[in-house]
């Protein structure tokens, strides 16, 4: 299939993605686990590129996980090295197309090499406006609603509102993605039914598609595939069939308020 079998109307506005499966990929074509990594490399610059030219604004790349940190030193090491020379390598091409990168997750725990070179390219695209792509780094849904919490107990403790002020809205604020609407669609490769601590919060109302295709194999036509299940989905958000409207996009908190 091809984009033409896209509504352009009814795209997502967000699509984040769990890209799983490159150690298994490398394991079926005998090579190393981290052969699978570079891989799927290519598979994110083919996706970001795709959802560039469809002109879906928002990309979340689940990258790397807190948990990703257990993993044996020699693949976490060439995890981090694969990302610098991504980032290295598309700086450019952020430019030219007007991205902007941002980041999710402890940055802290990421080694100073690639710590820096992901602060220059978040700073250099910081005002580029046509997409944006969130790389979740050192990131997990837990992770971030405990630093939430601290975050907004810091600013009670200085006086700045009452802890009986906070609502949805300041909870939503105080998370990694203040500036980044929730996701409308989840895609998660290599057949895991599992979320394994990404978001968590924002994906109250998410979409979820589960292809088995590995991450290294996800490519364009996987991905128009996964939009056109997404395109066939009734999105109710707690509503009827009859209250809908389409394409009217309904968006409700769990206190049931539209906002
Ligand atoms: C996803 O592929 C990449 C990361 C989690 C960093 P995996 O490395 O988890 O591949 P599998 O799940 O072992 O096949
Ligand atoms: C999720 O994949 C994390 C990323 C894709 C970065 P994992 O391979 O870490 O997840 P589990 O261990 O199968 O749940
Ligand atoms: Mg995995």
């Amino acid at each position: 299939m091809d984009s033409k079998n896209l509504d352009r109307s009814r795209l997502p506005h967000h699509v984040a993605i769990i890209m799983d499966g490159n150690g298994r990929w490398a394991t079926l074509q005998g090579k190393s686990r981290i052969e699978g990594h570079r891989r799927g490399k290519t598979s994110v610059r083919v996706i970001v590129e795709t959802t560039r030219k469809l002109g879906i604004p928002f990309l979340t790349l689940f990258a790397f996980s807190t948990e990703n940190w257990l993993r044996p030193q020699d693949e976490v090491h060439a995890l981090m090295g694969l990302l610098e020379t991504y980032l290295i390598a598309e700086q450019p091409k952020m430019m030219r197309y007007g991205i902007r990168l941002k980041a999710i997750g402890n940055r802290d725990r990421l080694p100073l090499n690639v710590r820096r070179t992901l602060e220059d390219v978040i700073e250099l695209t910081q005002r580029n406006t046509r997409m944006t792509v969130v790389l979740a780094l050192s990131y997990s849904g837990r992770d971030e609603i405990v630093r939430m919490v601290n975050k907004i107990r810091r600013r009670v403790l200085a006086g700045e509102f009452q802890s009986s002020d906070v609502e949805e809205e300041i909870v939503s604020a105080h998370m990694d993605t203040p500036d980044i609407p929730d996701p409308d669609l989840l895609i998660r490769t290599s057949g895991e039914m599992r979320i394994s601590n990404f978001y968590l919060w924002q994906i109250a109302y998410t979409e979820l598609y589960v292809t088995p295709t590995l991450w290294p194999d996800f490519r364009e036509q996987e991905y128009f595939q996964a939009l056109q299940e997404y395109q066939r989905r009734r999105r109710r958000f707690g509503r009827t069939d009859e209250q809908i409207t389409e394409p009217a996009r309904l968006r409700v908190g769990s206190s049931g308020r539209e906002s």
